[in-house]
């Protein structure tokens, strides 16, 4: 234990799941009811700042969102962040007062895994600067601890599999295949960037309520083994088909919840359909997913981002975009 300040600065991606985490088996540890496959997204990042340091009077949080001026968080945002931090200080048997200050360069809870990104950098930097020895597998499970389960899947980079063997220990992420294995470009189409109605926390405790949820499980196992291959193959028909399929099945559980649940607006069909058109009448091979949210995110091969891309922003329906990259893992750059 160590009682000398410390300050540790940590960078993570958010993340895209190709098959979705829905649903929880145990909500206090944070335990899926499946297993998800999700790719980190280079463009959209986090910075967080951790100081532990016994002069300090008080724990402080300090956000700067979508790179607007820092604010002194409060309510929800601020409890989700000291419930991490005392789950971590207590692990390292300190008493000190943290000081956190996180910046980062997209919309927040607006379906871009902002959260993920968040725990995934907040859960680094504080790991490093409250001085814990750890490997990857059980940083990965400690972030999935901060209630943001998806953002343990920004801790290993490139493309990630969570596992699920409804356990503690055995529910974490790992490296499927690293950033420079395929050159996938995840471009997110915003369509609006004001925070979901429903966080996806509630999401996963309404998922069971909807008499689709039993068929949606039945179809992951097979989906899982069908994403898995479509990456090792760098397949991307096999990769979006799966990936559409499955994000229609999350929305069709949060739609038939009670009460249901609508993330998607005009605008998110407008873009799902113009993607549907240009892969049936122009063969641009682009596929779509959607998170908790308004937003879409179009996945396709770097060779066809521009022209995606630019289709995109000619879309009305389309405020701006945002193309990413496979994404690194959460590293320490301080
Ligand atoms: C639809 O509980 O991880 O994005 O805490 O808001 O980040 P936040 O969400 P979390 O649920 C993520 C749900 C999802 C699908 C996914 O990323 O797998």
């Amino acid at each position: 234990m160590t009682t000398s300040p410390q300050t540790a600065t940590a960078v993570a991606c958010a993340n895209i799941a190709f098959i979705k985490y829905w649903g929880q088996s145990d909500s206090g540890l944070t335990l899926p009811t499946n297993g998800s496959i999700s790719m980190n997204l280079d463009g959209c990042l986090t910075e967080t700042t951790v100081r532990c340091d016994p002069e300090l009077e008080r724990d402080q949080v300090w956000l700067a969102l979508h790179g607007g001026e820092e604010m002194p968080a409060s309510g929800r945002p601020y409890e989700r962040v000291m419930a991490q931090i005392n789950r971590l200080r207590a692990l390292a048997g300190s008493s000190m007062p943290v000081e956190i200050r996180s910046r980062n360069n997209f919309p927040s809870d607006a379906g871009i895994a902002s959260s993920a990104a968040a725990f995934a950098a907040l859960t680094r930097a504080a790991v490093a600067a409250f001085q814990l020895e750890v490997n990857e597998r059980e940083l990965s499970r400690l972030t999935r601890l901060s209630g943001s389960g998806s953002a343990c899947r920004s801790i290993p980079s490139g493309f990630v599999e969570w596992y699920n063997d409804g356990t503690d220990q055995g529910s974490y992420a790992e490296q499927i295949a690293p950033s420079s294995h395929w050159a996938l470009v995840d471009i997110v189409a915003v369509v609006n960037t004001q925070a979901k109605h429903v966080s996806s926390t509630h999401g996963h405790d309404l998922a069971p309520t909807s008499a689709y949820f039993p068929a949606r499980l039945s179809e992951v196992p097979a989906r899982l083994i069908e994403v898995r291959r479509a990456i090792s193959a760098c397949d991307l028909e096999r990769l979006g088909l799966a990936a559409e399929a499955d994000a229609m099945s999350m929305h069709v559980v949060a739609m038939t919840a009670k009460p249901p649940t609508m993330y998607w607006q005009p605008a998110t069909l407008s873009v799902i359909q113009a993607v549907q058109r240009w892969r049936a009448q122009d063969n641009l091979q682009s596929y779509w997913t959607i998170d908790a949210g308004p937003n879409v995110h179009v996945i396709c091969e770097a060779k066809d981002a521009p022209e995606v891309e630019a289709r995109l922003c000619e879309l009305s329906a389309v405020q701006w975009t945002i193309a990413n990259g496979p994404g690194h893992e959460a590293r320490l750059v301080g």
